[in-house]
């Protein structure tokens, strides 16, 4: 792939303001696939030029004219596309002259959809007819898509925004409307004119056309915020709009800035590619990160609500107020709003604990996938688009957000809250890098945040950090070694690696606070801990704040598990230590089995987000299982695992029961469901039963486990009547919910019927990836029918989501599962006859991940066979 040498080199042109008119002229019936633009840019030529070069996407221009400030216009007499870079060049027949002026272009545009740029957003009326909204995702680079601009994040403007619509259609921008008025010569439309912008980036432009209803508050600091939804369910927006009005003074308060709009707008939108994207002033949803249903929504997803509006709402500062220079510092953006959210739902929902599940949900997930070869840099340079789009992934987001929650840790809230302070007033309507964010927080420290932050942010990877005791009378004198972890084994690089690694240790004597703290910055440490007896145990980590994992000695260890049965370590140092160990097994760095004892000592655990780990863990299990002949022994493992908690837990919920309860539940329920453990079976089917006679409606939180539980021992009624069940779905999380759980089904022709399924009509663009990802999740079967189907229909699935990060998902549910070598080498040799630019990394992580599978399997399979095995048959 060409890297384009970004971001553009010695501009040309500053620019100041930005006209833009879109006018829905051709649009009224809502189905022509065109749209008609006037835009007038008001900039300085800083150097004579008779050529313009911009970004453009699959636009027509119908005229382009440029008139200095007091001067007469000259009109372009060439546009020449270079369509593989996304750019137009304008020549004009004479040389522009240094100075103010004023460039117009009229061009006509395509309402694509694709999902990107200026769509069309299909969505039924009530009374069930199919109507379209036009609206945008201009992030990362599709502003071009819908007008010519410099797209890129450091050229910042002030919009001007009107919108000629049909009169009897909303239409939003990110301002509030400053006037209405008829629009000559067709009375059916209106002119919509809204205020101008602060200065700000292309990427976070938006406007939306369509058929909403809203509920609106007004935030404790005066901002008017409102949540539009379809037609007929605004109270489906209550949820959201009191979280945003939480959020909104929280943010203000923690960051000591204002919100500087004097309105923010959140809506659903049928068809949308991501979760939910950040546009200043009108931050757009997936109708699910957004809509919830006292009655029919489930408690994940409110807090996945809460999480998402919390994430979007801190971009408002921390993105569009200051914006990263270029998308190498995407993940400033993206993990510093990965990590803030979680902290602004512990503010709204602090019965949510919500920091122990990042710990499962982002902590680890980074670290899965930085122990790759494969894996990149948090700072990593980027140039062409398709390049741009592969950094939004688990590295940007969730190491991203790791990090930073280990500076925070590392520097404390009250010089974090000042440094964030200092760079936001600093930078405001700037651009930014990450060593700007350092050297403020630098400033409020006086710690070497530059120092330390440059070795996890610069360089992949993170370490492991071996350790062993040994007593010296009262005291325990510890060794530690860091060396870089690798999902395949010991590292044995050439070169070495190091990291400054602030350390905690803590020890049974006060397990939740910590002994001593020390900021590791060389291959090797001793470390004297005074009166520490010799049945004292000794834990790293505390929190699982640091990003690294440990290794412990076999004596160490040994004195842990205790610590885990009685429940005197902490849950989210139960779930570190668990995971760690999990993770050791599968680089092979220890066995397999070790692991499966040490869970068992899980018996009593009572913490949702522990179990959920736990239940994770053990799903990678099942699934390298799948590939041999034993595969029915994990299940009853599994079985004899979860059945004392769901003993415990009961199907209906008891009095005093909060939100933890809940998703405790529905996880143990669903596994126990999926494991077929027999009575967890038949109470399913009994229930699902009376749920489809209408006898008896699942409460919200148990139809995921239910619906997963009788699909996954179903037969073709089963999947008929979820069909039914689907079609007959009012709300988007239903259908979703749905659409995730019939890849569970493992007869063959169900199977082909669900894929088919997934590419129909009744699934919507973006959820395709769910369902076909869920087959091939479900079973060994739907595996290799899930690979099968995405090659037969790669051209079609390419199409809809253009490369997008949409691709790279769908890959990697699909194959990541798979543990042969020559899988390994049939996916590599697939994607190099179809290449998918922006999966690229994907592919090469997905092939390395198969590889590992393969090489675990080869090394445990037996040991694990025996141990599975003697347990069931004790002697
Ligand atoms: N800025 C992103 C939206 C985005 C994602 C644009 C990918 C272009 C490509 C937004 O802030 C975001 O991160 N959304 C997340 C949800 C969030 C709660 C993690 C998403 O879409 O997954
Ligand atoms: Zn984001």
């Amino acid at each position: 792939m060409p890297r384009s040498p970004s971001p553009s080199q010695a501009p040309r042109f500053s620019l100041k303001q930005l006209l833009l008119e879109v006018v829905f002229r051709w649009m009224r019936c809502w189905n022509s696939h065109f749209f008609l633009m006037l835009t007038e840019f008001l900039f300085q030529v800083k150097n004579a030029t008779n050529q313009i070069v911009m970004n453009c996407a699959d636009i027509d221009i119908i005229t382009a004219s440029y008139a200095p400030e007091g001067d007469e216009e000259v009109h372009a007499t060439g546009f020449n596309y270079q369509n593989e870079d996304e750019k137009v060049t304008l020549s004009f027949p004479s040389t522009l002259q240094k100075g103010t002026g004023t460039l117009k272009i009229d061009f006509v545009g395509e309402l694509n959809d694709k999902m990107k740029g200026f769509y069309r957003s299909k969505y039924s009326t009530p009374s069930g007819d199919t109507r379209y909204a036009a609206v945008t995702q201009f992030e990362a680079t599709d502003a071009r898509r819908a007008f010519p601009c410099w797209d890129e994040p450091a050229i910042k403007a002030t919009f001007d925004i009107s919108l000629v619509v049909p009169k009897d259609r909303v239409a939003l921008s990110n301002m509030n409307v400053v006037e209405r008025r008829p629009y000559p010569d067709d009375e059916s439309l209106v002119e919509v004119k809204f205020a101008r912008s602060p200065v700000m980036s292309t990427y976070l432009v938006a406007f939306v056309v369509g058929e909403y209803d809203f509920v609106e508050a007004r935030s404790q600091d005066g901002v008017l915020v409102r949540v539009y939804t379809p037609v007929g369910k605004a109270e489906q927006g209550r949820f959201a709009l009191e979280v945003a009005a939480k959020t909104l003074p929280f943010y203000k308060d923690y960051f000591n800035v204002p919100y500087p709009l004097p309105k923010i707008d959140l809506i659903a939108i049928a068809d949308f590619a991501a979760g939910a994207m950040e546009n200043w002033g009108l931050v757009t949803y997936r109708e699910t990160a957004l809509l919830i249903d006292p009655k029919n929504s489930c408690s994940s997803s409110r807090q996945w609500v809460a999480l998402v509006v919390g994430h979007e709402l801190a971009h408002q500062w921390f993105g569009n107020l200051v914006t990263m220079e270029w998308w190498t510092h995407l993940w400033l953006n993206e993990g510093f709003a990965s990590w803030i959210e979680y902290l602004c739902v512990d503010h709204c929902f602090p019965e949510y604990d919500i920091w122990t599940q990042f710990v499962s949900a982002d902590y680890t997930r980074a670290q899965e996938l930085d122990a790759l070869d494969n894996s990149h840099p948090i700072e990593v340079s980027v140039g062409h688009p398709s390049e741009v789009d592969e950094i939004f992934d688990a590295i940007s987001y969730s190491k991203g957000a790791s990090v930073i929650r280990m500076l925070h840790d590392y520097i404390g809230d009250e010089d974090f809250r000042k440094g964030m302070n200092l760079y936001l007033t600093k930078f405001q309507q700037r651009n930014a890098a990450t060593e700007d964010l350092w050297e403020s927080l630098e400033k409020a420290s006086g710690k070497p945040i530059a120092a330390v932050m440059n070795t996890w942010t610069k360089q992949m990877g993170f370490p492991l950090i071996y350790v062993e005791a040994e007593q010296q009378e009262d005291d325990k004198v510890l060794k530690l070694v860091q060396k870089k972890f690798c999902a395949s084994g010991p590292y044995t690089g050439e070169d070495f690696p190091m990291w400054m690694v602030p350390i905690s240790i803590c020890t049974s004597e006060d397990p939740s606070s910590a002994k001593m703290q020390i900021l590791m910055d060389k291959p090797e440490l001793t470390v004297v801990l005074k009166d520490t007896k010799p049945e004292q145990w000794v834990k790293l980590n505390l929190g699982t704040v640091g990003f690294y994992r440990t290794q412990y000695s076999p004596a160490m260890l040994e004195s842990l598990i205790p610590a885990i049965k009685d429940l005197s370590l902490p849950p989210v140092d139960r779930l570190g230590l668990q995971n760690d160990l999990f993770s050791l097994a599968r680089a092979g760095i220890i066995s397999t089995v070790e692991v499966l004892k040490v869970m068992e000592a899980f018996v009593n655990e009572p913490n949702y987000t522990v179990w959920s780990d736990l239940s994770c863990n053990l799903g990678i299990l099942a699934t390298l299982l799948s590939h041999t002949d034993f595969h029915e022994d994990i299940q009853v493992f599994i079985r004899d695992v979860f059945s004392p908690i769901g003993e415990r837990l009961g199907w209906d919920p008891k009095p005093g029961e909060g939100h933890l309860d809940a998703l405790l539940r529905g996880l143990v329920l669903g596994k126990l469901g999926k494991a077929g453990h027999k009575a967890t079976l038949e109470e399913a089917r009994r229930r699902f039963k009376e749920h489809v006679e209408g006898k008896h409606i699942l409460s919200a939180d148990l139809r995921s486990p239910v619906y997963v539980t009788v699909l996954k021992h179903g037969d073709s009624s089963t999947l008929d009547t979820m069909l039914k069940l689907h079609k007959q779905a009012d709300m988007q999380e239903e259908k979703n919910r749905i659409e995730r759980v019939l890849g569970a089904i493992s007869q063959p022709e169900l199977i082909q019927k669900v894929l088919t399924f997934a590419l129909s009509e009744e699934v919507r663009p973006q959820d395709t990836v769910s369902v076909i990802g869920g087959v091939a999740g479900g079973s060994k079967q739907g595996r290799k029918a899930a690979w099968k189907f995405v090659r037969d229909n790669w051209e079609e699935l390419y199409n809809r989501y253009q490369g997008g990060f949409l691709i790279s998902r769908l890959i990697k549910l699909t194959v990541d599962g798979f543990a042969n070598d020559k899988m390994a080498a049939e996916v590599k040799a697939f994607f190099e006859s179809h290449p998918a630019p922006s999966a690229e990394r994907t592919v090469q992580q997905c092939c390395e991940n198969i590889l590992l599978n393969a090489a675990w399997l080869r090394r445990d399979a037996d040991s694990i066979q025996h141990f599975l095995q003697q347990r069931r048959a004790p002697v």
